[in-house]
């Protein structure tokens, strides 16, 4: 089967490699019908995480090929969607439907601990746990921004602590920052939304956030009569990021953090944070958890799904594809992949 893999900072292949085999007897192999590139898959591509060679892509969907002697709930031949965090399935962490509490250790696909997701097939652990068949009625777009990003900007949203009405500023305008802006509305927030890229920060806007200008500090304190939003997400994971999201939190406010961060420490300010009783919380999404949350909200139009795909690339141009999504354009947000 093929596997897209980076090899090193920028430079990605697709691989021959032998074909995906059925790990255990709770488990499943699934054809991967279409699969997403994501801003984590590029910190592999910007070398922010030098990890090499290593078969990259969490965000899949596709059919159930081949299933475990101990599955329950799937066989062959379901369309499912696919978890890009796996848990065991069997502990407490995970009868807490959040992948991350997992005793065992929560996996990422496409991470080196199991297979990559941009690939012909793909292993999937605890398929009763961490697959998802999809609902009638729900789109491919849709259902792989379930596999991750969708969750992602759901748990920036429900962790920042904020009430129906209150401000609510989002760094960061790339997929998840979009998902994290029209959760944060659908929620009741007032969002103020920046990202450098104007484009991206006009299809915030079409989602009925306001933008920032690059000064956003000074127009977040404008905005809320000089005492800062109630919570700032940071969708970017940049010191200058988080920086910017205590300077721009009101005092007794949460920063919520999902933007993933290099392998340096980020220099905290305990002091001031203290002070300010500032909450901050950092989130890998609760993907399972999130499903029974969101798939009523995009049933009855409360979240949209639509605009945040941009591209789709067959799976033989993953360079071209990744190159496309890396230079986070105004025109090419999120790119799907054919196998
Ligand atoms: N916590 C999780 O579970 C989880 C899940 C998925 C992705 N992520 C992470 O979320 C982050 C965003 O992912 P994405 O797919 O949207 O990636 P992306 O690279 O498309 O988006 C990042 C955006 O940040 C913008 N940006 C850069 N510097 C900025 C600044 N100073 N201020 C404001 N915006 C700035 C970029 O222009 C870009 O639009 C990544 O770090 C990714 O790894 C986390
Ligand atoms: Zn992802
Ligand atoms: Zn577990």
């Amino acid at each position: 089967m093929r596997a897209v893999t980076a090899q090193a900072p920028g430079q990605i292949s697709v691989e021959e490699v032998p074909d995906a085999a059925l790990p255990g007897p709770a488990g499943a192999v699934v054809r991967v019908e279409a699969a997403a590139i994501c801003g984590s898959d590029l910190h592999f591509y910007d070398g922010d995480l030098p990890f090499y060679p290593v078969a990259v892509g969490h965000e899949s969907i596709g059919t159930v090929t081949e299933i475990g002697a101990d599955v329950a709930r799937f066989g062959v031949g379901d369309r499912v969607l696919v978890s890009s965090v796996a848990g065991c399935g069997a502990c407490a962490g995970c009868a807490t439907l959040d992948p991350v509490a997992c005793t065992g250790g929560a996996k990422v696909f496409g991470s080196g601990e199991l297979g990559g997701a941009q690939s012909d097939l793909l292993a999937v652990p605890a398929a009763d746990f961490n697959l998802l068949r999809i609902p009638e009625g729900v789109s491919d777009e849709a259902a792989l921004l379930l596999t991750d990003n969708l969750g992602t900007g759901w748990a920036a949203a429900t962790r920042a602590d904020f009430e129906p009405g209150e401000t609510v500023v989002v760094l960061g305008l790339g997929a998840v920052g979009q998902c994290a802006v029209r959760c944060a509305i659908a929620l009741g927030a007032r969002v103020l939304a920046y990202d450098p890229v104007e484009g991206r920060r006009a299809l915030a806007e079409a989602a009925g956030a306001t933008a920032l200008p690059d000064d956003v500090v000074p127009a977040v304190l404008e905005a809320t009569g000089g005492r800062g939003a109630a919570a700032v997400i940071d969708a970017v994971g940049h010191n200058a990021t988080v920086d910017t999201a205590f300077a721009a939190v009101r005092s007794t406010g949460t920063v919520s953090v999902v933007g993933i961060h290099d392998l340096e420490p980020y220099p905290l300010q305990l002091l001031m944070g203290t002070f300010r009783s500032i909450t901050l919380r950092m989130t890998t999404a609760p993907v399972h958890r999130t499903w029974g949350e969101l798939l009523p909200l995009i049933a009855d139009g409360r979240l949209d799904t639509t605009g945040i795909f941009t591209h789709t690339f067959d799976l033989d141009d993953a360079a071209e594809a990744y190159a496309a999504v890396a230079s986070r354009s105004a025109d090419c947000l999120k790119v799907m992949l054919i196998p």
